[in-house]
């Protein structure tokens, strides 16, 4: 069974405004959190809410402020930072001390903030189909065009533009319809704050040796946005990092083929 909460998030000083979360909690045992991409909402993760991973942990899949059932909370960007607060409070509101922390591409960038700025909170790190650098001025531009698209032209424009670089070409119909539906319902306003937030995100490639947590690193083996061969070498610079890869998957792996993403993270969280 799925159990939804609301955490209350306090506003801090110039940084961040109050936020009410939604966080949806299934299984039972030490907490993990599972943190979405953009601009996507916790039911990429309703398959592995079902699945055995339940059995290991307190599986929390979070709504990031302004997805699902999170109201967006007026601020222009979104920065991986202010994400990795909300994290931050939720792990102190529902955990009592570290959590496993698991997040996929945006997600991931918003686990690698978490993970540099309140590592006490981190106990391991799954990085699933995501990377540290910073936008190159190519994405940068493109991300300029999203906001664009998807003020001009709406959030279905924007879905038609980007839904087949998400996932691998044979992927279920219903999957991409379960992404499409996902994309379209996000509020405009958070959908631009996300690209604006991914747009000035830090590189943080100097950062991964650091990295005191233990990390497994989740590849899509035909994933467009995030390639297994970058993502190898990214984890080839966290100490001991494991290093997976989820054949047959594109960007989505854990919502593609939610049972072998499970497998190999369920051998991680022993
Ligand atoms: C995501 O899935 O969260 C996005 O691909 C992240 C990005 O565009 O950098």
């Amino acid at each position: 069974m799925i159990e939804t909460r609301r955490i209350d998030v306090a506003a801090t000083a110039a940084h961040q405004r109050s936020a009410r979360l939604a966080v949806h909690l299934a299984g039972a045992g030490p907490l993990a959190v599972l943190v979405h991409g953009f601009p996507l909402d916790h039911r990429m993760w309703t398959d592995v809410l079902h699945g055995p991973l339940a059995q290991r942990r307190t599986l929390c899949a979070i709504d990031l402020r302004g997805h699902g059932g999170s109201p967006w909370c007026g601020d222009d960007v979104h920065t991986m930072q202010q994400f990795a607060r909300d994290v931050a409070a939720v792990i102190g509101t529902l955990g009592d001390g570290p959590a496993d922390v698991c997040g996929l591409s945006m997600g991931g960038y918003v686990a690698l903030a978490l993970a540099a700025e309140a590592p006490q909170l981190v106990r391991s790190l799954v990085l699933t189909n995501t990377r540290a650098t910073a936008d190159t001025d190519t994405q940068r531009a493109g991300r300029e065009q999203a906001i664009t698209t998807v003020v001009q032209e709406g959030r279905a424009a924007l879905a038609a533009g980007m839904l087949s670089k998400l996932t691998a070409p044979d992927c279920e119909p219903l999957r991409v319809a379960q992404l499409r539906t996902m994309l379209e319902a996000q509020p405009t306003e958070s959908i631009v704050a996300d690209l604006r937030g991914l747009q000035q995100r830090p590189d943080r490639t100097g950062e991964l040796t650091a990295i005191a947590a233990e990390t497994l690193v989740v590849a899509g083996e035909h994933d467009a946005i995030t390639p297994a061969d970058e993502m190898r070498a990214f984890a080839r610079q966290i100490p001991g990092a494991r290093f997976e890869i989820v054949s047959g998957t594109g960007h989505m792996s854990p919502l593609e083929q939610p049972h072998a993403w499970s497998e190999v993270v369920g051998s991680f969280w022993r």
